[in-house]
């Protein structure tokens, strides 16, 4: 038995090595931990427990039979993080760069079979040179294989990736499905095609880092959720990521302990300028709201003029959407517009209720806009909240202004509760352009045209720059003091806390795309 137990032994010490010291000082040098490294800090101590690390692949082409590494460039199991059950995989890029052969996907695979049935979330730390390109199409199915499981657990447990190294070619499709992608400055890159095939197809010449490092996707694309300085950072982040969200979309989000003690904040008041067509911060608004220090924003450096992250109020993790008039008047626009309505549909998945914090002065107008498509885009979401069935309150705090009212989580599609601050102005546009159209003729024969003009857009703003107009409709439940804001909102979600929606039958809603 003791031989047979020795070589057990040796066999598990073997796949720890992964490739080998060389390649694993290799990782090093890069500023990279290995596999193993990084789930060892990922998880909560001694709670890993590894699945397949005996599997090696089968190619027999390229003398790869001679050339065979335990656990064959993967390393797969579950743990915990702060005590909840998680499902990893981390790709070892010590073996064959960590690409993926059809045994490298069929790890995977079966982690997300589990975590499926179970009803845990999936954390995928990718750090691969893609399909294994001495098994050919079997590692395209490999391929095939995961993102097909991507899809059926959409919705159902929450899925992340993090991208701590070489993503490209089919790679990238598995976390483009996920819910949330994390990258590695620096040392991470994804795209479809390399610099290389750029260079051959298309001329342009172009670097790595600037064709899809970090940057570039938290940046210009968007496809990067959050930018983390190094791999311990991102494993952080992913940590903080998951204390918001629950294990299943049969669950709620883990409540923290909450006293009231700060429920009125004065401050809130200063915030907006007197000055309608004065810039401010909304995150000043954002953190002025919420639990100390719990915002987590997602999407930071994309579309800035909508912000999106979670945070906790009064204990309980809520998902906000907010305008940023810092940032294009806080217009929404193409990107801000799909960044917010895919957030809006993760929280609605995982029941995590939803804050809106508007000031809108409308959709951004122009050709490169409608050219690109702002009126589907726009739609996405409107559709997305509109759909969105988790307790839902709007505050409005400034602008509300023509079918960007709609939009932005009014009573009309479904909003639950919707207070507006005094400093609200909600009307088909501001008064100044308003007066214009409407009272064009008499402006145009007045004596003193500027003069009418400023009488006429008085006359508007009397009538429409304030909450009343809506608030007497009902359209706004409440007009409140930004000092109570918080207090109101901790009311309003724990009054919500059991909502219950039901929807017509139907396989599934067809959100414009
Ligand atoms: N299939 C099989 N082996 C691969 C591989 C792949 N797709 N990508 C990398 N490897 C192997 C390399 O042969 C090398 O093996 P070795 O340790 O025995 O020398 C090891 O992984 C590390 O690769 P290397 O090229 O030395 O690392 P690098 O950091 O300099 O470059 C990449 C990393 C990802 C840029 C580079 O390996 C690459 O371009 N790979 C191919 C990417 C690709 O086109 N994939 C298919 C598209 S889906």
């Amino acid at each position: 038995m003791e031989s047979k137990i020795n070589d057990l032994k040796q066999k598990l010490a073997q796949a720890h090595l992964g490739g080998g010291e060389k390649r694993i000082e290799k990782q090093h040098q890069k500023k990279k931990l290995t596999a193993r490294e990084r789930i060892r800090y990922f998880l909560d101590e001694g709670s890993f427990e590894e699945i397949g690390v005996l599997v090696t692949h089968r190619t027999k082409d390229f003398g790869m039979e001679k050339e065979k590494y335990y656990g064959d460039g993967v390393v797969t199991g579950y743990g915990t993080v702060n005590g909840r059950l998680v499902y990893v995989f981390a790709q070892d890029f010590t073996v064959f760069g960590g690409a993926l052969s059809e045994t490298h996907a069929e790890k995977i695979c079966k982690i997300m079979d589990l975590a499926l049935k179970v009803g845990a979330p999936v954390i995928g730390l990718n750090d691969s040179g893609g399909a294994r390109i001495q098994e050919g199409v079997r590692s395209l199915g490999g391929y095939a294989d995961i993102f097909y499981r991507n899809v059926q657990s959409s919705g159902v447990i929450p899925q992340l990736s993090a991208i701590m190294g070489p993503c490209a070619g089919g790679a990238v499709y598995s976390p483009a499905m996920t819910d949330f992608t994390l990258m590695v400055q620096d040392s991470s890159y994804m795209f479809v095609t390399g610099p290389n095939v750029v260079k051959t197809v298309t001329n342009e010449e172009v670097s790595a880092e600037a064709l899809g490092g970090a940057s570039t996707h938290s940046t210009k694309s968007g496809v990067a959720h959050v930018t983390s300085a190094n791999d311990i950072e991102c494993l952080e982040d992913v940590k903080r990521l998951l204390s918001y969200l629950p294990q299943n979309n049969t669950e709620k989000a883990p409540c923290l302990p909450y006293e009231i003690d700060d429920e009125i904040r004065e401050n809130l008041a200063d915030i907006v300028p007197d000055n309608p067509n004065k810039p401010y911060d909304m995150h000043a608004v954002i953190e002025g709201i919420i639990d100390a220090e719990s915002f987590y924003e997602i999407h930071k450096d994309h579309a800035e003029n909508i912000i999106v992250g979670f945070a906790r109020l009064g204990g309980r993790s809520i998902g906000v959407i907010a305008n940023n008039p810092m940032f294009l008047a806080g217009c929404l626009d193409v990107n801000s517009s799909k960044k917010a309505a895919r957030f809006t549909r993760f929280c609605d998945c995982f029941n995590i209720p939803l804050l809106v914090l508007e000031d809108v002065p409308g959709f951004l107008p122009g050709t490169d806009q409608e050219w690109n498509g702002i009126i589907v885009h726009g739609a996405k979401l409107l559709y997305a909240l509109s759909e969105a069935t988790v307790p839902r309150v709007t505050v409005i705090t400034r602008k509300a202004y023509g079918g960007a009212y709609d939009v932005m989580n009014s009573k009309h599609i479904g909003a639950d509760m919707n207070f507006a601050w005094p400093s609200a102005e909600i009307a088909v546009m501001g008064a100044k352009g308003a007066a214009e159209i409407i009272f064009k003729r008499e402006i145009k024969a007045a004596d003193d045209p500027e003069a009418k003009w400023k009488e006429k857009e008085a006359e508007y703003a009397e009538l429409f720059a304030n909450p009343y107009s809506a608030a007497e409709r009902g359209f706004i439940d409440e007009v409140i003091l930004p000092r109570n804001t918080r207090r109101k909102l901790i009311k309003a979600f724990a009054m919500l806390e059991n909502k219950e929606v039901d929807r017509p039958k139907r396989k599934h809603g067809n959100i414009p795309l």
